[in-house]
């Protein structure tokens, strides 16, 4: 693998204070509170287990996500960062993003997040109303969000936020009402996430049993083409099917996972590419929190696979990633990865139907494409 090609390293944070109706990740409540010491220690023990398998490389970014990663004190988190660079060189320029709930005690934190050396703050803001907020389970005010955020403003170079929209009862005009008023408030990158009904959650319970109404398919379409209009006349262009960012200011370490390089990923329910010898291998950590923590401190990681990918493999995903970009993929790679031509005919198909767009060697999905883009990759992996 090159040293020259970015490189990224993800830390997940598995804990959360509440869970919130809608979320699967892989997120735990531990109202008796955790060793945080014990887990900084099992973080250091895996950073090194990656460092072995992915030498000479340099970090071009590194991302603590969640669960949520603002409840780790930031003397974890400049501890963790110190040892990423103890372990690989890491770029001058590294963007070092922390996703983060707005409540008021996690906001107290932020200098010292930006002390540590974190340089990119990620806001889960998710709505602009206490109602909604509420619906959602958060455990944060809108007054609180919007505190969070200048405050995140001040403190840090790069900021964005998330708000979910699709949202139990939202009609259009309160999406484009409350999306106007985000774009007032945007820094310089914005996730919008059409809100995702995910199996074995309360909402999924709820929706199944009928309690829980959701803008149906084509009002949820709708709501995802007004936030394409807006946000690119914001100045925020969509460079991902839910990213938007003013030019150069996309998420440097998202783009490592569409654009398909390597990274590294510790902590419990963290998910890793690495290239060794010449093969790709797809690793995974344990989920539970305190099993990976058992592992770790038995065998230094707490891998739970660590899998080799065929090529096909590879390639599958490879455009499975990369036509979620505005870019779209480079055939040409596509074709290398794979071993195989694209069948021409199925292309000037999909192309006559509108659904995607080529430049060169460049493949994009079209917004139209974007609307389907479940069965526009099905078509073309086919
Ligand atoms: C896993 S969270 C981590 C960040 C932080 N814990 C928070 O909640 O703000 C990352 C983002 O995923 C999004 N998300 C989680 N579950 C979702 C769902 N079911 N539908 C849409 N977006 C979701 C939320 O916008 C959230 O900000
Ligand atoms: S959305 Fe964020 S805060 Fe809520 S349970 Fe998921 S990870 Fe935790």
């Amino acid at each position: 693998m090159s040293s020259d090609e970015p490189f990224g390293v993800y830390v997940h944070w598995p804990f959360c204070k509440a869970k919130c109706p809608y979320c699967d990740f892989n997120s735990h409540v531990r109202h008796g509170g955790i060793d945080e010491a014990r887990f900084l220690s099992g973080y250091l023990s895996e950073l090194r287990h990656f460092a072995v398998r992915a030498p000479g490389r340099t970090v071009t970014s590194i991302f603590f996500g969640g669960g949520t990663p603002s409840l780790m004190s930031p003397h974890t988190a400049e501890a963790i960062l110190d040892a990423i660079a103890g372990n690989w060189a890491v770029a001058d320029d590294a963007e070092i993003t922390l996703e983060a709930n707005p409540t008021s005690v996690e906001a107290e934190n932020f200098a010292g997040y930006r002390v540590a050396g974190i340089n990119r703050l990620s806001l889960g803001v998710q709505a602009l109303d206490d109602q909604s907020l509420k619906a959602l389970g958060r455990q944060h005010t809108a007054d609180e969000a919007l505190a969070a955020l200048d405050l995140a403003k001040n403190a840090f170079e790069r900021v964005s936020f998330d708000l979910i929209y699709a949202r139990e009862g939202q009609l259009l005009d309160d999406w484009e009402q409350e999306l106007t008023r985000a774009l007032v408030y945007a820094a310089d990158h914005l996730s919008l996430y059409q809100l995702t009904i995910e199996e074995g959650t309360p909402f999924a319970a709820r929706h199944a049993a009928g309690s829980l109404r959701i803008p149906d398919g084509d009002a949820a379409s709708e709501m995802y083409l007004l936030t394409q209009a807006l946000c690119e006349k914001a100045g925020l262009p969509a460079y991902e099917v839910s990213n938007h960012a003013r030019p150069g200011s996309e998420s440097r370490h998202n783009l490592i996972y569409w654009r398909g390089h390597d990274y590294a990923g510790i902590g419990a329910g963290a998910h890793a590419r690495i290239t060794e010898t010449g093969t790709k291998r797809a690793i995974a950590t344990i989920k539970s929190p305190e099993d990976w923590l058992t592992q770790v401190e038995a065998q230094g990681h707490g891998l739970q696979s660590d899998d080799p990918l065929d090529p096909q493999d590879v390639a599958e995903e490879y455009l499975l990633m990369a036509l979620r970009l505005a870019e779209g993929l480079d055939l040409a790679r596509l074709e290398a990865l794979s071993g195989r031509a694209m069948d021409t005919s199925r292309l000037d198909a999909l192309e006559g139907d509108g659904l995607i767009a080529r430049n060169g060697t460049r493949l994009m999905a079209t917004q139209s494409g974007r609307l389907v883009l479940e069965r526009l990759i099905l078509e073309l992996a086919a």
